[in-house]
């Protein structure tokens, strides 16, 4: 492989540390300051501006603001304008969102820069809907006119994950603008840098103060403010179940709705009939692609015994092959984003152990990296139903294999979770795949291929894995109320 290293030096510029609101760079209220941390060196990279109640006060009644006044005016096609305009300038920036992204979470910098690709997608697609989310007319007879208005809902909430921080950031805020709503960002901790790069970048592509503002800061502090707060009108989360149920709670007081996609246990269901090779080489990307944190993560295989052996073979084989270092180095993977995540893996793979599963590749840290938060790509089968890494989101690289009999044990397997975000089965036979995309309990269901759809397609969990879609149109309509209007003629 010939992918470039990266070094510090190539990050042109000075790392963003301060909040973003209304047009405007600014410290904390308070003017403390939290520390993220590059995880692949274990060193913080920058201390970055603590938002607490204040500054999500004046960041919310800035995108108030400019909800009522400038924003509301524009038509439309002129904010779908200024969006491709956006496009184009991350566009020719990628290059230092991406390594700011590397420094800040620890991905490789061809993925990073993949991911900057993906929210110009993604800014492109809604730029495009701005002015084509259309209403109804409503047939009442000869008296009456009815039809709808499709209104922006006002200040949107989007509270984001660390794994993809620029590309959650976009997946919601995208839409939101669209609508003609305002957005207040509230970042992961682990991972302010890009979005507040991004909000900068908003209002040097011209749009107007308060339309995109970010607060950095923790959870409990800036994260439950917001969704608080008396001003905002909708809320948008990514991440874990339990903090998607506070959320949702504390969105409840407010009778706000909320969106939320919390992540799930994905089985990759492998029948006998499948296309191994294509099966083993997608797994590789589904269960250690980013490190293994990734929502819609293959991270539970389902195999058919007769087939189980050599696909486990073949995955270990493709597995052997990914180099992992820091992220500047720019191999295959990083390190995960935090000494907790870390913990938490280590935690798993111990209690994987004890239970008499069987670790047939990696199963800790590689031996040639002492520093920063490195997973070795982990497979590990002989699992049984029972087993927590049959059950819980693990969020590393760590692939977990359990064996089936019948299609029918598949299926109970299958949906025996509470999560129910993606599904995928591997099978030539299409009307028995079409059977289980039926019968999966999932928001989505993959077949033969895995990570299939982009901006396009909907995204989003039923059971555990959270309410709501993102992306596609549906993603839209989350940031528009209804309005109906009836006349007697
Ligand atoms: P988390 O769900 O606590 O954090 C996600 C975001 O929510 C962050 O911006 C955080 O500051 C904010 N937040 C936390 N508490 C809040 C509160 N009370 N009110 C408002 N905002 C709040 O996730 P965490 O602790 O970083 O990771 C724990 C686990 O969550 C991971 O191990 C993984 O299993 C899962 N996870 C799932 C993700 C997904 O893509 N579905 C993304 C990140 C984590
Ligand atoms: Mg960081």
């Amino acid at each position: 492989m010939s992918d470039r290293r990266y070094s510090r030096a190539d990050l042109k510029g000075e790392l963003p540390d301060a909040h973003f609101i209304d047009g405007a760079r600014c410290k904390a209220v308070s003017r403390e300051t939290f520390p993220t941390i590059d995880p692949s060196t274990e060193e913080t990279l920058a201390s970055v501006a603590r938002g607490r109640d204040g500054d999500i006060d004046l960041a919310v009644r800035a995108a108030d603001h400019a909800q009522r006044g400038e924003w509301r005016n524009m038509t439309p096609a002129e904010r779908g304008r200024l969006m491709f305009k956006l496009a184009d300038a991350l566009e020719a920036d990628a290059e230092r969102f991406a390594l700011l992204e590397t420094l800040d979470v620890g991905k490789p910098v061809k993925e990073s820069l993949g991911d900057v690709r993906g929210v110009c997608a993604t800014l492109r697609y809604n730029a495009g809907a701005a002015d084509k989310m259309e209403g109804s007319t409503i047939p009442l007879g000869p008296s009456f006119i009815d039809f709808t208005m499709l209104e922006p809902v006002g200040v949107t909430a989007h509270i984001v994950p660390w794994n993809y921080p620029l590309g959650m950031v976009a997946r919601s805020v995208a839409p939101a603008l669209a609508a003609g709503c305002t957005a207040v960002v509230k970042p992961a901790e682990q991972s302010p840098l890009t979005a507040l790069a991004f909000a900068e970048l908003c209002h040097s592509c011209g749009f107007p103060p308060g339309v995109v503002n970010v607060v950095a800061g923790y959870g409990e502090e800036a994260g439950a403010a917001l969704v608080a707060h008396p001003l905002v009108r909708g809320i948008t989360f990514t991440g874990s179940v339990a903090t998607g149920r506070k959320i949702y709670m504390n969105a409840a007081q407010g009778l706000k709705p909320a969106v939320l996609e919390l992540g799930g246990k994905n089985p990759m269901i492998v029948l006998e009939d499948a296309d191994l090779e294509r099966a083993a080489f997608d797994a590789v990307d589904g269960a250690f692609g980013n490190s293994g944190q990734v929502c819609s993560s293959s991270s539970r295989f389902l195999l058919q015994r007769s087939i189980a052996e050599e696909f486990l073979g073949r995955l270990a084989a493709n597995a052997k092959k990914l180099g992992v270092g820091p992220g500047l180095d720019n191999l295959d993977l990083g390190p995960l984003i935090s000494q907790q995540q870390y913990d938490k893996v280590q935690t798993y793979l111990a209690a994987g152990r004890s239970s008499g599963a069987r670790v047939r590749l990696g199963g800790g840290r590689p031996p040639s990296l002492e520093r920063g938060y490195f997973v070795a790509p982990t497979i590990i089968d002989q699992v049984d139903a029972g087993n927590v890494l049959a059950r819980e989101e693990v969020f590393g690289p760590v692939a977990v294999a359990q064996v089936f009999d019948s299609v029918a044990e598949a299926t109970q397997l299958a949906n025996g979770l509470g999560y129910g975000l993606v599904s995928g089965v591997y099978s030539q036979d299409i009307s028995q795949a079409l059977k289980l995309a039926r019968d999966l309990e999932a928001g989505s269901v993959w077949i033969n291929g895995w990570f299939i759809g982009g901006v396009q397609a909907p995204t989003g969990g039923v059971k555990d894995s959270g309410i709501g879609r993102e992306r596609g149109l549906p993603g839209i309509r989350n940031y528009l109320s209804i309005k109906n209007v009836g006349i007697r003629l």
